[in-house]
């Protein structure tokens, strides 16, 4: 492929032509106090900022993207910082996953809408990954993702924090009483203490982990510590290759192919990845025209061994991770396993980027023959309680519970589950299955991370420490326990979720790959015939486009109108 020319770039239509506007173009760069010689015949880099004061994940993005614009400069190009929405996973509600699509589409049309040759994506925490990498699929211009990276391990009275799963840990030590108020105060100040991402194999480390094995990532970039100075040259490496990226022309649907999104499921599952990934990359295949499906994750996943020992389905962290020779000596080690052909962000091959990369740590990065498991983390579970599928995430379950029968206990929404899971009367064992619903991409709304229901207190306290749990939902990629999740359909459209009843038999066997209400199909069948849909909950706004369009959990939970590949008219510039 020949090297694009400056009349060829895309900008050159906002810049390079002489009429009335491109004489404003030119006149309000200007007025910005850049000089021509800044811009003209460069190609026009968007730098995609997701920094807000409310992220803690991306507190360095103000650096960084004075970091990506130096490397920019160096290549020839011209940057240009746009702020994007944040999604800070802790603190949007009900969940960040409501808002995926609305980045997707932000990033799409900050792009289209202006004179961007090429982007350079800056995400990382849980949904700004997939979101940013949705919208810039759709808007196929050339682009490399940044990934945030994860933050430092945290510490506490002689303990290594993970995010998430030891706040779940020490939560359910506080309730049991097995830890005091202090003890718990403790755990507060020392979890989070850099900047970066969650720095367990949570939904971040798992997305950007994808990304960089997808191809969109510079090799061995989404391991690297957040405050750790490499991380700030890579930043300036992404600048830097972006311009090469456009004079080539690379963009995704050039790099892209059906062995690209297989290699990323691979990593996801060896690395003992989020269930969440399976949402995303759905959503993200489709965006690029390849029919990803939840028996491929399956089929996968059997055949891909669980070799990174990190939380929660292992012992380590990020950082170890990290200098055990990161996402490079780990995909070095899968080698066979992954298309190596594959094309990336850096201009070489898959098999190209990660030559040379060697596992330091045996530990951390284990060998073929000795995985934490001999197949990937994650199951695809079917069954009449889940006709489109439920997936599970078993590295992260009680073994004793992966074959399991026990009756029900159903909460009809959140708050009800909130209200009596520590009801000293209510009827539950620790046979018991734990229900919930109206809590999917519609019902919720957005499908937040309720999966890992908490466990009743009066069981906490004889000891129990996991249960079988059943729901529409999601879960942080940093939970455990054996929560079966995106039961498809979901409860508020009449899923079969939405008819259970407290005391029904639940049979899970992730060996069988089965879910079933162990109910007799007459009475199903009656139970249907009575059913009535929940109310609308939301008559105007976002929320309303949200629920006419989202589709269920097992096709990604994308926009009806935001999938495909149907091409887009380029704005008209008059
Ligand atoms: Fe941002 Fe976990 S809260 S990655």
């Amino acid at each position: 492929m020949a090297r694009k020319t400056p009349e060829q770039l895309r900008s050159h239509r906002w810049y390079g032509v002489a009429d009335l506007r491109s004489f404003g173009h030119r006149s309000r760069t200007k007025q910005m106090g850049y000089a021509e010689a800044d811009w003209r015949g460069k190609p026009v880099i968007g730098i995609l900022n997701t920094w807000s004061d409310l992220n803690p994940c991306h507190q360095h993005f103000r650096i960084r993207a004075e970091e990506v614009k130096r490397g920019v400069w160096q290549a020839g190009g011209f940057p240009l910082e746009i702020p994007a929405l944040a999604l800070p996973e802790n603190f949007m509600k009900p969940t960040t996953m409501l808002y995926r699509n609305l980045l997707a589409m932000e990033v799409e049309e900050i792009a289209r809408s202006q004179p961007f040759d090429g982007l350079v994506l800056m995400g990382g925490c849980d949904k700004t990954t997939p979101a940013m990498v949705m919208g810039a699929l759709s808007m196929d211009l050339p682009c490399i993702f940044m990934p945030a990276g994860p933050m430092l391990r945290g510490h506490w009275n002689g303990h290594t924090l993970g995010s998430g799963s030891d706040t779940w840990k020490f939560w359910d030590e506080l309730r049991a009483g097995t830890i005091t108020e202090q003890d718990w105060q403790g755990v507060e100040d020392g979890i989070a203490r850099s900047w970066g991402t969650c720095m367990t194999m949570g939904t971040a480390s798992t997305m950007t982990a994808a990304v960089e094995a997808l191809g969109l990532a510079l090799p061995g970039s989404s391991s690297i510590p957040a405050p750790d100075s490499n991380h700030a040259r890579m930043a300036t490496a992404c600048g830097r290759r972006i311009v090469e990226m456009v004079w080539d022309d690379q963009r995704p649907s050039r790099l892209l192919t059906a062995a690209s999104f297989d290699n990323a499921v691979r990593v996801a599952m060896a690395l003992g990845g989020s269930t969440n990934s399976i949402v995303h990359l759905i959503a993200m295949a489709r965006r690029a025209g390849v029919g990803l499906d939840l028996d491929r994750f399956d089929l996968l996943s059997r055949e891909t061994p669980l070799i990174a020992n990190i939380r929660p389905s292992g012992q380590y962290l990020m950082e170890d991770f990290h200098y055990a020779g990161g996402l490079r000596a780990l995909m070095a080690r899968l080698g066979p396993l992954l298309d190596l052909e594959c094309r990336t962000v850096a201009g070489v091959s898959l098999g190209e980027g990660i030559a040379g990369a060697r596992v330091m740590n045996d530990e951390v990065i284990l060998p073929l023959d000795r995985a934490l498991r001999p197949e990937g983390g994650v199951a695809v579970l079917r069954g009449n309680l889940a006709p489109d599928g439920a997936v599970i995430k078993h590295s992260a379950a009680d073994p004793r519970l992966l074959r399991h029968t026990g009756p029900a206990v159903v909460f009809d929404d959140y708050n009800d589950m909130a209200a009596r899971i520590d009801d000293e009367a209510l009827p539950v064992t620790a046979d018991s299955v734990l229900v919930l619903r109206s809590a999917g991409p519609i019902g919720a709304p957005g499908m937040p991370e309720w999966g890992m229901l908490p466990l009743p207190k009066k069981l906490l306290r004889q000891g129990v420490r996991d249960m079988v749990r059943v729901s529409d939902s999601r879960m942080s990629g940093t939970s455990y326990g054996t929560c079966v999740l995106h039961v498809a359909p979901e409860s508020a459209v009449g899923g079969p979720l939405a008819l259970v009843r407290t005391g029904d038999p639940i049979t899970l066997d992730v060996a069988a790959r089965r879910i079933s209400l162990d109910v007799p199909e007459a009475e199903i069948a009656a139970r249907r015939a009575e059913w009535t849909p929940p109310p609308p909950r939301f008559a105007r706004g976002f929320g309303l486009l949200h629920s006419q369009q989202v589709r269920q959990a097992n096709e990604g939970c994308d926009y009806a109108v935001l999938e495909g590949t149907a091409p887009t008219a380029e704005p008209e510039i008059h």
